[in-house]
Formats: structure tokens, sequence, C-alpha cells
């Protein structure tokens, strides 16, 4: 596999992370300490200016970027680099003062007032020509500055703007997307049920909150649309970029799985992709592997979005989060464990929010390198000093990336669609929930899953499983088709395929667009089940498997039966089915069922498809990062209990020291970086 080293200048991977110096401007004692700690710490890189126009613009029209250059240049000499942020995220006071319509309107009508931050209307003319002065500005200024690594847009976007501009903007996006034919939306929208006909697009309105949420066609595109309208913002931010620094990358930082943007349409506009990572560690919900296991998921679904290099993991917490319900401490060891985790999923970096603690403002008490202790020997900066040298020990795997035969099949639209879909369970839809259940039983047994969107090119994937895909969008089911008429081994669950892009239900049989044709199966009933209800599958083999939330009854074409209901009116039913088409196999499961006990047909499929599962103890993940000659084995114990791992003979990059067993010990919360030869493919 050939390697895409990022940033190859600043030595492989990056370590540091969001530093806010504007705050400390009069103080140069700890400007000057800040660089002597980040160099105790191994920082390379920082990110600057992420909340910065009222620095750079204090008053409209005057500009002040000295200040700027001078810490990037002192940070440069010092061998650090540069992540510099456009500050569209946090608007001066003086521009919500002087120009009200730059800022939000909320699903009730009514305008945000100044404050906080991500409070903008993407529509809006003078929010896009103000930051697009000061980008103008940033890219001449710093473009061609020898520390400057990246470009990193905004932060966190994400959010509805219920405004009247954006409501026009709206009202025009849906005349694209209908031609100007407004018989065409409502035959779409369905909307002569309840008399909702529209005769003209001026007519209609975004959801308000106490307006029109009743029809789903109309729900849904409102989601698309803020999609568009805000990666239609980021474009304008992004194409002053690539104007005049075309050879710097962009990034922005999404947030794990967000409901607000659909990532592959932000995506497309990057360079590369990044995320903030804030796990909830040590709760009392679960295991801290159970915990790390989702937050890989939240890895791998970052770095799906664009597979073929690595991304960053543009913030983490060094210690503790804020503003959570309980904001409690990484036991020691598990900050170093935590940050390999990403480099194990493909991260060519780790990151922190932030470096110093702020003395006051919101995020206080929020963990950082430095605390407002103000030294370099606290356990939380000792910690964050390990992580910097162990960085450097395994510098070489740094572009290197994880492959995969696997793919989970995620979908914002179908979320949207499901999550506020009236039918099933309020309480028990639980699709994100459910994705993550699935995938984690891969990834339990050390089998790599990408998450990859219904209109990915699925032709290096063995095997696809596609949970509740209930709405299609146009291709999706072409694609599907495809990738097992090519020999692919398919798995789709209850709830798939009832209804299309406009929320229309199919018409002739679940799931629908064809797709009955390729399950071999017809779904005719969905029989949701109260949270104390149970139904069970058998099998010929005797093996029974729990049912609860969801079991559809099926009409059976062309499909083998592999396990039937045990109970109620569809006892002796079909549960779960086979169905050959073309060269691969389209298996269905028509009921909830704990992941756990899926594993058989996981594994079946695994099988077939020839991809190796690793038997691994509880508590320890497992990623392989290949490089063009080597491969990296991470294995990560998140247990307090030492690990006995069966590994490949390697090179320990943690230790240096050679592994010549065939077991591994792995401490408590230890880990083991093995080089080895790639093995022939
Ligand atoms: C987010 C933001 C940061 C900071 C952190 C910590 O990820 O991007 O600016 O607020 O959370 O709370
Ligand atoms: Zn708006």
């Amino acid at each position: 596999m050939e390697k895409r080293c990022l940033f190859p200048q600043a030595g492989g991977f990056l370590h540091g992370g969001d530093y806010n110096p504007d705050q400390w401007l009069d103080r140069p004692d700890i400007l000057k300490e800040d660089i002597r700690l980040m160099k105790l710490a191994g920082v390379n890189c920082v990110t600057l200016g992420v909340f910065s126009w009222v620095m750079y613009e204090p008053v409209e029209g005057q500009f002040s970027f000295d200040w700027l250059e001078e810490i990037m240049d002192r940070l440069y000499a010092e061998g650090i680099y540069t992540i510099l942020s456009t500050p569209s995220a946090a608007h001066p006071a003086w521009l919500d003062a002087a120009y009200p319509t730059v800022m939000m309107v909320k699903a009730n009508g009514e305008r945000n007032r100044h404050g906080g931050r991500g409070n903008s209307c993407w529509s809006s003319p003078k929010y896009r020509e103000k930051i697009g002065i000061i980008d103008r500005k940033l890219a001449s200024r710093f473009g061609s500055h020898p520390g400057l690594l990246l470009w990193h847009i905004s932060n966190e976007v994400g959010g509805e703007c219920f405004c009247p501009l954006c409501a026009e903007r709206f009202r025009e996006y849906l005349g694209r997307r209908f031609d100007q034919d407004i018989q065409k939306l409502n035959q779409a929208w369905w909307t002569p049920f309840w008399g909702h006909c529209y005769s003209d697009f001026a007519q209609i309105e975004p959801p308000y909150s106490n307006g029109e949420t009743s029809i789903p066609g109309l729900l849904v595109e409102w989601k698309r649309f803020t999609t568009w309208n805000i990666v239609d913002f980021l474009k304008t931010e992004i194409r002053i970029f690539k104007e005049l620094t075309p050879q710097i990358p962009v990034t922005l930082n999404f947030m794990s799985f967000s409901q607000k943007l659909d990532y592959r349409e932000a995506a497309k506009e990057l360079s590369l992709v990044s995320w903030d990572s804030y796990p909830a560690f040590h709760n009392d919900q679960e295991t801290l592997y159970e915990t790390m296991a989702k937050t890989a998921f939240h890895h791998v679904l970052i770095r799906s979005l664009k597979p073929e290099k690595p991304y960053l993991l543009m913030e983490c917490t060094p210690s503790v989060v804020h503003g959570m319900p309980y904001n409690k401490q990484k036991r020691p060891g598990v900050h170093r464990l935590a940050c390999l985790q990403a480099i194990a999923c493909g991260s060519d970096s780790v990151l922190y929010f932030q470096w110093r603690k702020n003395r006051g403002g919101h995020e206080q008490h929020h963990g950082a390198v430095v605390d407002h202790l103000g030294t370099g020997d606290t356990r939380i900066f000792r910690e964050v000093s390990e992580v910097g040298s162990m960085l450097r020990r395994i510098s070489e795997a740094a572009g290197s990336m994880p492959g995969s035969g696997a793919a989970l099949l995620v979908d914002w639209d179908n979320r949207w669609a499901l999550n506020e879909g009236r039918l099933a369970g309020e309480q028990t839809k639980n699709y994100e929930k459910t994705c993550i259940a699935l995938w984690k039983e891969f990834f339990r047994r050390g089998v790599e899953m990408n998450v990859v969107s219904t209109e990915a090119d699925l032709s290096g994937c063995r095997v696809v499983v596609a949970p509740m895909m209930y709405m299609l969008r146009p291709g999706t089911a072409a694609n599907l088709k495809r990738f097992v008429e090519n020999g692919g081994l398919l798995l789709a669950t209850y709830l798939t395929g009832y209804v299309d892009e406009h929320q229309l239900c199919y018409m002739g049989g679940f799931p629908g667009d064809g797709l009955s044709a390729l399950f071999g199966v017809i779904s005719e009933e969905l029989d949701t089940l109260y949270p104390s209800d149970r139904n069970g599958i058998r099998f010929a083999d005797g093996t029974h498997w729990e049912v609860y939330d969801y079991a559809e009854v099926l009409r059976v074409g062309s499909a083998e039966v592999l396990g039937v209901y045990a109970e109620d009116y569809y006892q002796d039913g079909a549960a779960v089915t086979c169905n050959t088409y073309g060269q691969g196999k389209a298996y269905y499961v028509a009921a909830r069922v704990a992941p756990a006990q899926m594993w058989t047909l996981f594994e079946r499929m695994l099988k077939e498809a020839g991809l190796p599962v690793k038997c691994l103890p509880e508590g320890v993940e497992y990623h392989q990062r290949r490089g063009e000659k080597d491969v990296y084995d991470f294995y990560l114990n998140w247990t307090t209990q030492a690990r006995d791992v069966p590994v490949a003979e390697g090179e320990d990059l943690l230790t240096g020291h050679p592994v010549t067993e065939n077991m591994l010990r792995l401490d408590p919360y230890g880990a083991a970086v093995i080089r080895r030869l790639a093995p022939e493919e």
C-alpha cells in the first residue's frame, strides 16, 4: 500500500493542539514559557486563530495580524508548525451589533442575540463578505509562511438557520430540485394528504416549530437543504484558499456522528478530514472497553469519509472535559492508550483542546496540557510528554493506512428519515446505536470494518452490513445489487427499503426499488414489540436467537429460509433468509436480535469471504496499518489486568524489543505496536 504521509516536514505524526495565545498577549513570560514547555512535551504543531476574529479586526475595517505573525515565527523557529483556522465560528460583538442579520434564527422564528459561538446565518451576504475579507488577508499574509501546514475552516460547523433569507434560499433550492414545477413537488411530498397542496413555491416555509412539521418529504429536504447551505457557505471560505494558496490543504473539524450536517457532502470540499473526540471515560454505564469501542467507531466513521489517506484527530482532552454530567479524570495510562487508538485507526495526529487552560471564560475548567498551576511537573503534562515520545518512536507508521474488506452502510438521509418518521417505536428505533452495536461485533474480533455511504464504490468490499436502510436514495438499490451480483455478501435487516428519497413508500412490496428480488423476500408486516415483549428465532441446528423491539413478517420468494420465528401468530414464519444472487448472497434478518447472537451468521459470511477473524482476549482492541513494505499491528489493552495476546513475530516499536514468541503480555492499559514485513497479497 502506498504511504501518504500528510506532513513529512513535521517528521511524521502531529502532536499539539489548539493554542489560544490571544488571551496572554500582555504576558510575554507566559508565551515564552509555553514554547519551552511545548518542546518538553514533544509538540510539533499548534492550531491558531480558531476564535480570533475580534483580535484580527478589533474595529470594523481595522486589521491587526502582527501579533499572529510574531507568534507563528517564534513557533516555527523552534520547529513548531501551525494549523491556521478561519475565525468564522465566533462573531465580534461589533459585527452582530452593526449587522444583526448575520446571527442565526431559531426554529421558532426568533433571531438569536449576540453571544456564544456557532451563531451564524449561513446565507447572510454580510457574514460571507466580512469573513471573506479576513480569509483573504490570512491567505495572502500567511499562505507562504514556512510554518503553515493546513487551513482549518471555522469550528465544528452545523446548525439550522430559520431566518427569512434562509427560507427564501430553501424555496429557490426546491425550485431547482423540482424543475420549478410545483406539481412535481406536490407529488413527491404527497401533499393532497390532509389537503396540503401548494400552488406556488412562494408558499413553502421551513419547518418552523409552530409551522409545517407534518410533511415527511419537506422535513428531510430541509435537512438536505441545511447541509447544502452550510457547504455552500464553507465553499465561500474554501474557494479563497484554493485560489490564493493551492499548495496548502484545507480541513474542518467534524464532531463524531453529528446529526447536524451530512459529513459526506462537506468532506467532498476538503483536502483531508479531521474530528474532535470527547468520550465519557470511565462512566458508570459500561466498561472502558465498550466506551472506547464506540470511539473507535467514530474514528472509523471519519476515516471512511476519505479512506485513501490518513485523517487527523483535531481535538481531544489531555485530562477532563467540562460541561458533561460528570467530568471524570482519565486514569493514569489511559490518555496514552486513547491517543494510540486514534493512530491505530488511521489518524496522523494527536491534537488537544487545548494547550493552556484559560483563566476565565466559558471553558476555564476544561482540561489542558498546561494547567492553572502553570508548570510542567504535573501528571497530565508527563502523560502528554509520554505521548510525544511515543509518537516519535512510531513515526515511521505515519502515512500508512488500515485496510478493510468489510463495510457498514450508514446514511445521513436514512438516519433523518428514520428518526423523524412516524412508525415503529418512538424510543426503540435506535438507528445509531444499532449501527454501532453491529459494527462492534466485527471490531471485537479484530475485523477492520469501514463505514460507507450508500453511494460508495463497494467493489473493494467482500462483506457489507446494511442495517435499517429505511430510506433508499436513487442508485442505492442498484449499487447493492451490483455488489452482490459481483460476488459480495450483503446483510440487511428489518426496516429496509420502505421509502424513497422523498419519503414516499414503495409500492409493490418492501424492500422496494427492486431489492425484494435481491433478497428474495417481501416484508409484509412490521410488528413493533413493547420493551418487555420477546420472541425468538429457531435454526435447524438448534441455535436460538432472542428477538426484541422489531419483527417483520416475511413472504418468501426465491430465498432460502435459515431461521424461523418461535412464537406468536407468525410462528414458523421466515425470520432469517439467504438469497443467492449472481455470484454473491443477500442475507435478510427480519427481526432485532442482540448483535452478539448474530455473530454465528457474521462468522459464516466472513469465512465465505475469506476475511480473517482474530481471537482477542476480552478488552483488547486490534488494528493494522499497512505501509509500503511493512505492516503495523496495534494491540491495546483497555482493562486493568494484564492480557496475553496471540501475535505475529516482529518488533515492538513502543519498547524497541523484538517479539519472538507468538504470545505477548500486555500490561494493564498496556499496548504494543508490532512492525513486521507485509505478508504477500
Ligand atoms: C469542541 C470545540 C472546542 C472546545 C472543545 C471542548 O470540540 O471545538 O473549541 O470547545 O469542544 O469543550
Ligand atoms: Zn439564515
